[in-house]
């Protein structure tokens, strides 16, 4: 009885693990999940209706938001001094139970705990960064943070392997879908209900060299936003690709989880991301990310990290009471 009152969650702490979920990075800032919290600690469900995006990838970027929510959640229970366990899609009758996170008696995973100080500060970087490479012992830990959650972080450190990549991505934005490119104008337009990312968050429009795309993904090409600035970016930014040995749902909350303790432990050493998912929406080319990489696995996130020189504005998130489901017992 006594270890069962230890490990319950009090009100407040039920709020700040719900809060923590909720701020989690997701796929357009849809939030695609409800969550319902309780003194035995949180579950994350998928909320497919809130993301109902026409890309190849909606599913599987559905399921690593959640993931993201649920390592936020479990660094919030580390903060506040308890234990976690995780399980990964618990109930084969209900595959939109994404992760159960139940609190323990056990250690608290001292490192998450000290990451949650993160949570609601880390924001995506659509930014110039400063034009030099990350130093390798910061490179280090990210690859351990995506490591100690399964993944793998691939550095695009070879140039022949960073071109190819890179012309992956220009090829996915030169043939997008009309469909998916009307899309994104209408869930950027000033005014939709509701506004996903506002346009400070968007950062500037890059200016491009020649007839090339800027190796950094502008989220509002080809829809006309008004009120944005123009900028140039760092010429050559450092890429990585976060890859999963499986690619499975189970495989999709991993590297969600692992996208987010990486965007944490970036964030603590003054490191910001923007990602450049473009051939990972269109299932013509997601493949060929990891073509000559068979053995690290399969392309889940495409990244561009550095240290920022400017830091933008959060992107709202609806209000918590919306992302919970119900009261657990
Ligand atoms: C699965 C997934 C895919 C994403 N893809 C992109 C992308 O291709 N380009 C981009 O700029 N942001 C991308 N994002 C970032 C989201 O747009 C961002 O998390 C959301 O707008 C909330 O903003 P915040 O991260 O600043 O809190 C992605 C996030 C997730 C979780």
């Amino acid at each position: 009885m006594q270890s069962l009152l230890r490990s319950a969650l009090d009100l407040p702490g039920q709020a700040a693990v719900a809060a923590a979920a909720a701020a989690a990075p997701s796929v357009f800032n849809t939030q695609p999940w409800s969550l319902a919290v309780g003194p035995g600690g949180l579950d994350v469900y998928a909320d497919p209706g809130r993301a109902s995006l026409p890309t190849a990838s909606a599913e599987r970027d559905v399921r690593l938001s959640c993931g993201a929510a649920v390592l936020n959640a479990r660094a919030a229970l580390a903060r506040l001094g308890h234990g976690a366990r995780v399980s990964v899609l618990p109930d084969p009758g209900d595959p939109l139970l994404v992760a159960r996170i139940a609190v323990t008696d056990e250690v608290p995973d001292q490192v998450l705990g000290r990451l949650c100080g993160w949570v609601h500060l880390r924001r995506t970087n659509r930014y110039p960064f400063a034009p030099e490479p990350l130093p390798t012992d910061v490179v280090a830990l990210l690859h351990d943070a995506a490591r100690q959650e399964g993944a793998s972080l691939r550095l695009l450190d070879r140039e022949p392997e960073y071109q190819r990549v890179l012309s992956l991505i220009r090829r996915a934005t030169c043939d997008e879908e009309a469909a998916v490119r009307e899309d994104r104008a209408a869930r950027l337009a000033p005014g939709s209900a509701p506004s996903v990312i506002p346009v400070g968050s968007l950062g500037p429009v890059p200016r491009r060299g020649g007839h090339d795309y800027p190796p950094v993904r502008d989220m509002a090409e080809g829809t006309g936003l008004p009120g944005r600035t123009h900028a140039d970016f760092e010429p050559h930014p450092d890429l990585a690709v976060l890859e999963t040995p499986g690619d499975d749902p189970a495989s999709w909350v991993a590297a969600g989880q692992a996208l987010q303790r990486l965007l944490l432990t970036a964030a603590e050493h003054a490191v910001a991301a923007s990602f450049a998912n473009q051939p990972l929406e269109d299932a013509g080319l997601r493949d060929d990310v990891s073509a000559s990489a068979a053995h690290y696995g399969h392309p889940q996130m495409v990244l561009r990290v550095g240290y920022p020189l400017t830091q933008p504005p959060p992107t709202p998130r609806r209000p918590l009471g919306e992302a919970l489901r119900r009261a657990e017992g």
